[in-house]
């Protein structure tokens, strides 16, 4: 499942992070990739252990938890802290698959990368290309949002991101291991708790909320790890 979560980021959190990031320096993007994608890998990224770059990080899983919609979705168990990288000069990202492990710097915790999620910081006006293309079984989705915006996709995903020919693209990328682990169980609970806080608004009385309620949670026990 493809999911868009709109305004993670008030347009004021995100002139906040992009100042910030002016201030940070930059390397190649190559130094985290994995050995085939380094062959495809073209762009900058903060490095793991930097300071703002840490700091900025710890800001986006501070409003992450107490996000309702990426809760919803994601039913995170940890989270790679966010990294944050910079395309220009037709700098691109092409095919590959994200690792299926991802270290955690300057820790001995892994994370199984169920979930990747990409949280844009430059509106799309400001550049050409870069969009985020994730292969799904529908064909390839095109993915280009605006600053504040991120998308979560199945990290079993053959994905890339296209040269960007003006401009300078900036966004924050990090993983999700969630606490159940295969998608399409995943995106059951998610549609379902969809639909009981619609019936929850519309019908709060209705005996059949509580039972469908029962129902989300004793699947979630089913297949859950916490
Ligand atoms: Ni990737």
């Amino acid at each position: 499942m493809l999911i868009h979560i709109p305004k993670i980021l008030t347009a004021e959190q995100v002139t906040h992070v992009r100042a910030e990031l002016d201030k940070a320096e930059w390397a190649d993007g190559r130094n985290t990739a994995g050995y085939l994608s380094q062959r495809v890998k073209d762009n900058t990224q903060v490095p793991d252990m930097h300071p703002v770059g840490k700091q900025l990080g710890q800001m986006i899983l501070g409003i992450l938890e107490k996000h309702p919609l990426f809760t919803s979705a994601a039913l995170p168990l940890k989270v790679v802290p966010p990294l944050f990288n910079r395309y220009t000069g037709n700098q691109n990202y092409g095919r590959h698959v994200d690792g299926a492990i991802r270290p955690v710097a300057g820790t001995p915790f892994r994370v199984r990368t169920d979930l990747s999620a990409t949280l844009f910081l430059t509106a799309p006006e400001d550049y050409d290309g870069g969009e985020l293309v994730i292969e799904d079984t529908f064909g390839p989705r095109r993915i280009k949002l605006p600053a504040g915006d991120m998308v979560l996709y199945p990290g079993t995903s053959v994905h890339h991101v296209e040269p960007v020919t003006r401009g300078t693209r900036l966004a924050s990328f990090f993983w999700i291991q969630s606490m159940v682990r295969d998608d399409t169980q995943r995106t059951l609970l998610f549609n379902l708790d969809t639909s009981i806080q619609q019936l929850g608004r519309d019908v709060p009385q209705h005996p059949a909320v509580v039972q469908l309620a029962g129902v989300y949670h004793n699947l979630l026990r089913l297949w859950a790890d916490a």
